[in-house]
């Protein structure tokens, strides 16, 4: 597309040559995503940092820039691959995408010299609107559609996960709470039946008692497996403190900053940290493991770090037994979800480290308004 209207934009101004330049936010640069030929060709091969040349001082401020003479123009910045040898004048305007917001820059050169006019400054100006849409609205579903395979793989873990949930569930009530009560009504039966013998009742009332406590922490342990509670009670950073103190087999350092964040972020935390430390306990042998929670200008970092023996994350869609493995992923789709990073860096050897980045809050709302 930018090709197209670049050819165009040069023919409506009486131009020889065209350049679409598109901001990359992330990195700061303009990047020439189209051109009339033969300068097509080097689509996605020249760049810019933001402030750099004409189209640098363009994207910076947001207004057009008509240059007649551009050798006596202190922002031209001479790239030999554009041959700026051949253009004596250019005009520039911004593409201005949702609330003015600059998506990337148009230039128009003639070999000439010449006066852009206020009519190809409009001209340019309404062109650019129509294609910071187009590229807006191209992005937008492409995060879109992105979003939606996430979802649609999470809601098939969601649901695969539950059934293993229950199943887990139901084997620990059927070996323990169960046959403790089976037990217990054994030795209720017996005391009983020796009503009369006061020594059999007492032992066998403590018997009971004994079985009844084991019942019951047994039944705890699984309601907390099922629901972090403290999570509600404390929130995110003491619910780390409390998981980290169920590892067994490292040291932990613990080093959370108190925040309390969305409900279902705090959750996706939660669960991302729990199976991390899982992982550790099961696969890494470590001496040491870390969990740090901090906070950088309202960005939230979770790391759980180990010194264990390391793994590569690229084989690891196959657990050891050949069994698929959803630990890594889940922790994945858990962040894709609530608008956070997750990375897990691991050589073999030297341990691991899983980090979670979740942006502050304002990039968060703006990426959901967009969204909308
Ligand atoms: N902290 C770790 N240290 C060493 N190996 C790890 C660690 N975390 C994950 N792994 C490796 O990655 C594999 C995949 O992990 P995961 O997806 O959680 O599945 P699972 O824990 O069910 O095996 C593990 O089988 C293990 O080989
Ligand atoms: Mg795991």
């Amino acid at each position: 597309m930018a090709e197209q209207v670049a050819i165009l934009v040069t023919e409506a101004t009486a131009s020889d040559v065209c350049f679409v330049h598109v901001l990359d936010e992330s990195r700061q640069r303009l990047v020439l995503m189209g051109a009339t030929p033969p300068f097509n060709s080097l689509s996605g091969t020249v760049e810019l940092k933001l402030g750099e040349g004409v189209a640098g001082w363009v994207a910076l401020n947001a207004e057009a820039a008509v240059v007649p003479d551009k050798w006596q123009d202190e922002r031209y910045l001479y790239i030999p691959a554009l041959r700026g040898e051949d253009y004596e004048s250019l005009v520039s305007v911004p593409l201005l995408g949702r609330g003015q917001h600059v998506v990337g820059v148009i230039n128009v050169h003639a070999r000439q010299p010449r006066r852009y006019g206020e009519h190809d400054v409009a001209l340019l100006t309404h062109v650019g609107n129509l294609m910071a849409r187009t590229i807006e609205n191209a992005r937008l579903y492409e995060r879109l559609a992105e979003r939606e395979q996430t979802l649609e793989r999470f809601a098939a873990r969601t649901v695969d996960a539950q059934e293993m949930e229950r199943r887990h569930l139901a084997g620990e009530i059927h070996d323990g709470i169960s046959q403790r009560l089976i037990s217990l009504w054994y030795h209720l039966q017996a005391a009983e039946a020796f009503a009369a013998d006061s020594a059999v009742v007492t032992h066998e009332l403590g018997a009971a008692k004994d079985l009844t406590s084991a019942a019951l922490d047994e039944a705890r342990r699984a309601i907390a497996g099922l629901r972090p509670s403290v999570l509600d009670d404390l929130g995110l950073g003491p619910s780390l403190e409390s998981l980290a103190h169920t590892v067994s087999g490292a040291d932990v350092d613990v080093d959370v900053e108190p925040c309390r964040l969305p409900a279902h972020v705090e959750v996706a935390l939660y669960r991302i940290a729990q199976e991390a430390l899982q992982n550790v306990m099961k696969h890494a042998a470590a001496d040491r493991v870390t969990v740090r929670l901090s906070m950088t200008g309202g960005a939230v970092h979770l790391v759980v770090e180990d010194d264990g023996r390391g793994f590569r994350p690229r084989d690891t869609n196959r657990n050891r037994n050949g069994d698929p493995s959803y630990g890594l992923v889940g922790m994945q789709e858990r962040a894709e979800l609530v608008g956070a990073r997750l990375q897990v860096t691991s050589t073999v050897g030297s341990g691991t480290r899983v980090q979670v980045d979740l942006p502050a809050p304002r990039s968060r709302t703006r990426s959901t308004t967009r969204a909308e």
